[in-house]
């Protein structure tokens, strides 16, 4: 079934940031402003998000005539509106009273007033402030005809260590171990180094200039994930207090500063901020840097299963990256709809318009210092917003993947805090996304999930590197495989628990021995250039092997697929094949590298093939993929097909199509020019 955001609203989002209130003095740019909004075929604007200091000018004092006209002026534009709760920059007045709202770092030192995103997420002032202006902006306009949805603060982040925040944490720290400090001493194994706690009150968050250990760090990532769900709770139950239009806050790439499972249980629908380093030779091709945000996208977008929002991209460059390029003619069209093509059901940019000064006013926009339509991104822009709404009926549709990828942010947090292995790199995102770029390059459909789900549904699943599995965990991995499920796994899987206490008994830890048929004795790590190879038993051939070479112990009826061939352990099993249940398992114990050529690329074609999980193309080329989103009530297949290499390409979609954007239908072969995207119509 198709899923909307906004049932009044029904369509593709395309728009961005608006700052009008920087314009207050030259009202005549507000009026160019939506003669452009038109001409960019642009209908939807983010206004308010840094507006705090003009609508409370003082503290009580409010104003909100800028947002009156800027609003009906939109709505008479055609145009709707996200309004943004301001909380992401406060105004100076309130500092400079309230010095609590200011943030304290891990030495202890309180920040001055500056930047933005730097707010206590405990202080009550603050949540009270919060509070007032959200219910004053939800009573005013939370039935104005231009707002369809609530763009809470801005890209939360961050931690503050002030006495508010730290007692907030013991609090936190009492309720999950039962008000008991031995139960804390436990699960953080506190007897080593003599570090017992005799009571909650000693408890004081991680610092270079205090304690630091996996056990404390762990819950203080969850407290601070768990307090700005709380803030963000807080925020949105204001705004809904007049209002029941849906909620978002805007996500960021990679940001694994918070869990951002936990925060999508606060709101109605997932937005993220997308700034791809296009063109970045000696980098990422172009290709891999499109498969880093498709995996992105995926995993956004399997928060909530569907349809996500590209809350901000850049029309042409930013201000921020080492060097801000352009990016070559095509490439933003064809950012834009990957987007879409993973599900996204909008495209927006930050910014609508440059600003006159201060630190962004030389990130690209969609109206320039120029002030008019006369740019090469203006017309971009324009003609993606013509395509948007050529393209309509694929809005609300969803991905279905029937893969799924493990990566799990506190997975990530327990690796990362891990003292051993390769001590300061694990390479836990290179290893998923890795695997996920198998997926990406044959043009196959794939959720990226935590470990906390459930995975009826899917016939495969990756679970690279799954070093920390809580029971729930255990209990889910050894579920799917009992009920038919095809699981692979490999080195380190199964180590600690969510404190990140070792299991005892041999690693993978509990049932997941005997679901994986296997028993890990002991990890060689390697030196960063140092290689083995293992040799398939099959086939004889041999793979570069580097970083982790476990040696385990197959079970009985385990089947041996690939041996070491170097070392002391020369001859021993390297990937070993299970049945467990209905289901089968893989447990690769070694990193395998490169690219094509990987055992991994050949495992994968052959499960996939065995699985009947098959390429959305016909035919295989470098850098050029496709994605689906299905609307089944209609036994229809939307497919974007996407070319990220400067050349144009020979693709075959193995079927009859019609092209959605020209109408125009198509044999499955054709040529798909240089950075070019084109989407299509299939019969399911
Ligand atoms: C972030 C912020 C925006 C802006 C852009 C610049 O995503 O949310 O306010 O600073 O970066 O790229
Ligand atoms: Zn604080």
């Amino acid at each position: 079934m198709k899923q909307y955001m906004n049932e009044n609203f029904k369509h593709f989002l395309h728009g961005g940031d608006y700052s009008p209130e920087q314009w207050i003095n030259t009202p005549e740019v507000w009026d160019e402003d939506m003669r452009l909004m038109k001409l960019a075929n642009c209908n939807e604007m983010s206004v308010g998000i840094f507006s705090w200091a003009k609508l409370e000018p003082a503290e009580g004092v409010y104003d909100f005539s800028f947002l009156d006209t800027i609003l009906d002026k939109i709505y008479a534009a055609g145009g709707r509106v996200f309004l943004a709760t301001p909380s992401g920059a406060r105004p100076h007045w309130m500092a400079d009273a309230h010095p609590e709202v200011l943030r304290v770092n891990e030495r202890g030192e309180r920040m001055h007033f500056g930047v933005r995103h730097n707010h206590c997420y405990t202080s009550p002032y603050y949540r009270e402030k919060v509070a007032q202006i959200n219910g004053k902006l939800s009573e005013r306009y939370g039935s104005h005809p231009a707002v369809i949805g609530w763009h809470i603060s801005n890209e939360y982040g961050g931690r503050c260590y002030c006495p508010l925040c730290q007692e907030a944490f013991r609090g936190w720290l009492k309720k999950k171990y039962d008000n008991n400090i031995d139960k804390l001493n436990f699960q953080w194994w506190t007897t080593f180094w003599s570090h017992t706690y005799n009571s909650f009150d000693q408890v004081e968050a991680p610092s270079p200039i205090g304690d630091t250990f996996s056990g404390l760090e762990l819950d203080w990532k969850r407290f601070i994930s768990d307090q700005t769900a709380d803030f963000l709770r807080a925020e949105a139950a204001a705004v809904r207090k007049y209002s029941d239009l849906p909620v978002t806050t805007n996500f960021m790439f990679h940001y694994t500063g918070l869990n951002y499972n936990v925060l999508a249980k606060e709101i109605d629908f997932i937005s993220w901020d997308s700034y791809p380093e296009w063109h970045h030779p000696g980098e990422l091709s172009d290709a891999e840097m499109a498969a880093k945000h498709a995996l992105t996208h995926d995993a956004f977008r399997a928060l909530k299963k569907k349809p996500f929002f590209l809350m901000e991209s850049a029309p042409s460059h930013v201000n921020w990256h080492d060097v801000n390029k352009l990016k070559r003619p095509g490439v933003h069209r064809l950012a834009s709809l990957q987007a879409v093509a993973h599900g996204s059901d909008s495209v927006q940019y930050f910014q609508w318009r440059k600003s006159r000064g201060s630190n962004e006013k030389f990130h690209g926009a969609v109206v320039d210092h120029l002030g008019n339509e006369n740019t090469r991104v203006f017309r971009e822009v324009s003609a993606l917003g013509q395509t948007l709404k050529d393209i309509e009926e694929v809005l609300g549709t969803v991905p279905n993947p029937r893969v799924a990828l493990i990566m799990d942010v506190e997975n990530k947090w327990a690796l990362d805090l891990a003292q051993g292995f390769q001590k300061n790199e694990k390479k836990y995102s290179t290893t998923c996304q890795q695997f996920y770029n198998w997926f990406w390059r044959h043009a196959i459909d794939i959720d990226v999930i935590d470990a906390h789900r459930d995975l009826g549904g899917y016939d495969l699943v990756v679970a690279p590197m799954l070093y920390m599995t809580p029971r729930e965990t255990i209990e889910i991995l050894e579920k799917y495989v009992r009920e038919g499920g095809t699981l692979i796994g490999g080195y380190m899987l199964g180590m600690v628990n969510e404190n990140d206490l070792c299991y005892l008994g041999g690693f993978p830890g509990e049932e997941l021995k005997e679901v994986f048929g296997v028993w890990n004795e002991e990890i060689d790590t390697l030196y960063p250039t140092e290689r083995n190879a293992i040799q398939c038993n099959k086939c004889g051939d041999e793979f570069a092997v580097a970083d982790y070479c476990e040696r385990i112990h197959p079970a009985e009826g385990t089947e041996v697929m690939a041996v070491y061939r170097d070392d002391f352990y020369a001859g021993e099993p390297a990937v070993v094949k299970n049945r467990y249940g209905k289901g089968t398992t893989y447990y690769l114990a070694t990193r395998d590298i490169g690219g094509e050529e990987s055992f991994k690329a050949r495992l994968l074609a052959r499960v996939c093939g065995e699985l009947g999980i098959k390429s959305n193309l016909a035919s295989y080329t470098e850098g050029v993929t496709a994605h689906s989103r299905i609307d089944d009530e209609n036994g229809i297949r939307y497919l974007f097909v996407e070319n990220y290499t400067p050349k144009d390409a020979e693709v075959d979609m193995g079927v009859e199509a019609i092209d959605v954007e020209t109408r125009e239908r198509v044999s499955g072969k054709f040529t798909l020019p240089a950075y070019s995207v084109r989407i299509f119509r299939q019969m399911m």
